[in-house]
């Protein structure tokens, strides 16, 4: 790490706080800055060059630096930087990519519904859910199973769903309505002895009896 001053490492240890970083090892260690990206690669700003495999967040599914991308990019950026979809505003680009999600979706979907993360993904689907519990009626109908080791995102509703002691400890988690089943990892978790079909058929057991003795009526998503 360049431990100057002034340098971006120093410059990052001072004023940012990062995520999924032990705030006090980061003091010491500081950060690996990335300055650019091509392909597969990116390279840190002593110039090593490394085989991004998770690309980044798992949200650069083309590869970095991908011209076609920029190009795209310059171009709705130039025409239309901004736009939203309250109050039944739309634009091109929102409507052409609703209409091809909806197309690709492997099983029956009517509408796309965007959001800025996966975490905000999850907490409008909870929203949604008890939305519609509201609306036909069934206002206990609030509860939502999830998987133990399951990651479902940061906010205070997908941890919630997110089956991580960690992310659940000293932020007074999971909130109201949210539970947690058994994890479907035959490795980790089978019993001695236990076969794949045992250990699933256990597991749907498991799931069974948390409905019923939540109360089925209770249960609005799994
Ligand atoms: C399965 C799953 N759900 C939700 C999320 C949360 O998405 P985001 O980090 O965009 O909030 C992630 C992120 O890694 C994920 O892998």
């Amino acid at each position: 790490m360049d431990a100057r001053p002034n340098s971006p490492e120093a410059r990052d240890i001072s004023y940012h706080m990062h995520g999924y970083t032990n705030a006090r090892k980061h003091e010491e260690a500081g950060p690996l800055v990335i300055e650019k990206g091509d392909g597969i690669y990116v390279e840190d700003l002593a110039g090593n060059r490394y085989i991004e495999a998770m690309a980044g967040l798992w949200s650069v599914a083309v590869g970095f630096s991908e011209k076609r991308l920029v190009d795209a990019a310059v171009r709705q950026m130039s025409k239309l930087p901004y736009y939203h979809d309250f109050g039944s505003k739309s634009h091109s680009p929102l409507i052409d990519l609703a209409e091809k999600l909806v197309q690709m979706a492997p099983v029956s979907m009517s509408k796309a519904y965007f959001t800025n993360s996966g975490s905000e993904a999850n907490d409008t689907a909870m929203k949604m859910i008890r939305y519609r519990s509201n609306a036909l009626g069934q206002p206990a109908r609030k509860k939502i199973i999830s998987r133990n080791r399951g990651y479902h995102g940061v906010t205070i509703a997908a941890a919630s769903l997110t089956g991580l002691p960690n992310i659940h400890i000293s932020f007074d988690l999971p909130i109201a309505n949210v539970l947690h089943t058994s994890t479907p990892h035959h490795w980790r978790e089978a019993l001695p002895g236990e076969s794949e079909e045992q250990f699933s058929s256990r597991l749907a057991d498991d799931l069974e009896k948390l409905i019923l003795a939540e109360g089925p009526e209770t249960i609005a998503a799994f």
